[in-house]
């Protein structure tokens, strides 16, 4: 397994630090955020992680480069996530860790993996629970028991199959990538990895994990402010 960290957005919603910082460069105590998505990649067991970055993100690249299990590929233009994680393909299983996605108080990815292996191997999406009247700020998932029917993006209140969201963590099948090769832009004119995981769960199975930690979004200030309060907390 090998994972994939995408960092190449273009962070509008955290201007006007990140016309120079990269969001996931904005430091959590001593360490970048980034630097934590790393160790919880390397505690799952990834022995590759593949970071995106884009040009005017130098920064991540300087911070990491000579760590041997490290590399980085670029991502030209902002065409989405998914657009982001096909820029890194790889032929193994993909953990993929939303480089401004932290968890807090448990290693995500590393029981995603377990649970893939009870599995048989399948494809584990993290997940949380939120709050049914914000529902509509999330992925939202149908499940029959734990297997993933479908995915909702931010659905009313009232057409939510389930509270439990997509959380920053997914580990899916290296078929991903084909999918993603043949997927039209979606919400926003963007390559929607969900887009191309719906389309895959109609030939492979996969599985929800709510995970214990809490996801902490860094992508906004609020969400910044609240993830330094829960890893003091934590710590
Ligand atoms: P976000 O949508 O939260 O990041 O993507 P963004 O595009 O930087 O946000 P705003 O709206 O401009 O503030 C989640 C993760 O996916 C990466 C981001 O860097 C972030 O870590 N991403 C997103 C890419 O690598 N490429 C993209 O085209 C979009």
């Amino acid at each position: 397994m090998k994972a994939i960290i995408p960092a190449a957005g273009l962070g509008t919603r955290f201007l006007p630090v990140t016309r120079v910082v990269p969001k996931e460069m904005l430091p959590i105590g001593a360490k970048p955020a980034l630097e934590l998505i790393v160790d919880e990649a390397r505690a799952a067991g990834a022995d590759e992680i593949v970071i995106v970055i884009s040009e005017g993100k130098e920064l991540i690249r300087r911070y990491f480069e000579g760590q041997g299990d490290i590399r980085f590929v670029y991502q030209k233009e902002q065409k989405g996530l998914g657009h982001a994680v096909l820029q890194a393909e790889i032929d193994d299983d993909a953990l993929i860790l939303l480089g401004d996605a932290l968890v807090v108080g448990c290693c995500a990815a590393k029981e995603m993996v377990e649970v893939s292996k009870g599995h048989g191997g399948a494809a584990v999406i993290g997940c949380e629970r939120v709050p049914k009247e914000k529902v509509s700020r999330y992925g939202i998932m149908k499940l029959d028991g734990d297997r993933i029917v479908d995915m909702v993006e931010k659905p009313a209140i009232e057409e939510a199959p389930s509270d439990i969201a997509v959380a920053g963590r997914y580990l899916l099948p290296a078929a991903i990538f084909g999918y993603l090769k043949t997927q039209t832009p979606g919400k926003g004119g963007e390559i929607q990895l969900t887009d191309a995981i719906r389309r895959m769960l109609s030939e492979r199975d996969a599985y929800a994990y709510v995970y214990p930690g809490k996801r902490q979004d860094i992508g906004n200030p609020d969400g910044y402010f609240a993830a330094l309060e829960a890893y003091r907390g934590n710590s």
